[in-house]
């Protein structure tokens, strides 16, 4: 795929309309919806789960990309796909078998993806990727959303598409992703953009449209 994709973080959304939130970013633009789920555990903070996202499913046909921060994540990984996520993401950090959460995502009939905290090196996807459908690079440390882009990961996008070769899996950047840090990612090979603060902001369908479209035109 040559486009990018632009997956705004519901994260960043208004809690109490979520549902309506979700409507209201997809008639703004958005591509995916990228939902961060955070056990207070793997990470130091506390988001939602699978009830939520269920409760969020007949709001829009678009893809939901959903990025499990929690350890650990098979036990898990069932009740994320009956909720209806399309592309179901695990950290490689939050457990020791990550070759058998990524078989078990593909064998729920998901999309499976892997996701790596900025001080994890690309190595350790290395025997993994035919079982990959994506690499969710976070360019901050996962937790909370409006965190200041790290730069040093650039060089690790540039490395993993180079690793993938011709193998159809999207390199996805998530965190402190704005117009000025997605050319950055865009030109190293991403090709999908998560944004949370940097789309939200403003609070309404008007400055949604005209945030995603400036992230889009970087
Ligand atoms: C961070 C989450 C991100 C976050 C991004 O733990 O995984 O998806 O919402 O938020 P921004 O775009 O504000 O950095
Ligand atoms: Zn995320």
């Amino acid at each position: 795929t040559t486009k990018t994709l632009i997956a705004p973080s519901i994260l960043s959304a208004d809690f109490s309309k979520l549902g309506d939130e979700v409507e209201t970013i997809v008639r703004a633009g958005a591509d995916w919806i990228h939902l961060d789920v955070m056990d207070g555990h793997f990470v130091p903070n506390i988001t939602f789960g699978a009830p939520i996202i269920k409760a969020l499913r007949n709001r829009t046909d678009k893809i939901f990309d959903c990025h499990l921060m929690i350890a650990p994540a098979d036990p898990y990984l069932e009740a994320f796909a009956d909720a209806g996520c399309d592309y179901i993401t695990v950290h490689a950090e939050a457990g020791p078998h990550l070759d058998r959460s990524l078989q078990a995502i593909r064998n729920l009939g998901k999309k499976a993806g892997v996701s790596l905290n900025p001080g994890t090196p690309e190595v350790v996807i290395e025997y993994v990727l035919d079982r990959l459908d994506l690499i969710l690079l976070m360019t901050v440390n996962p937790g909370f959303g409006g965190q200041a882009f790290i730069p040093a990961v650039v060089e690790k996008v540039r490395r993993v598409k180079a690793m993938i070769g011709d193998r159809p899996i999207h390199i996805e950047i998530d965190g402190g992703v704005t117009p000025e840090t997605a050319p950055l990612v865009a030109a190293a090979g991403a090709n999908v953009l998560v944004a949370g603060s940097a789309v939200f902001k403003g609070g309404n369908e008007e400055a949604y449209r005209k945030n995603i479209a400036a992230i889009r035109a970087a």
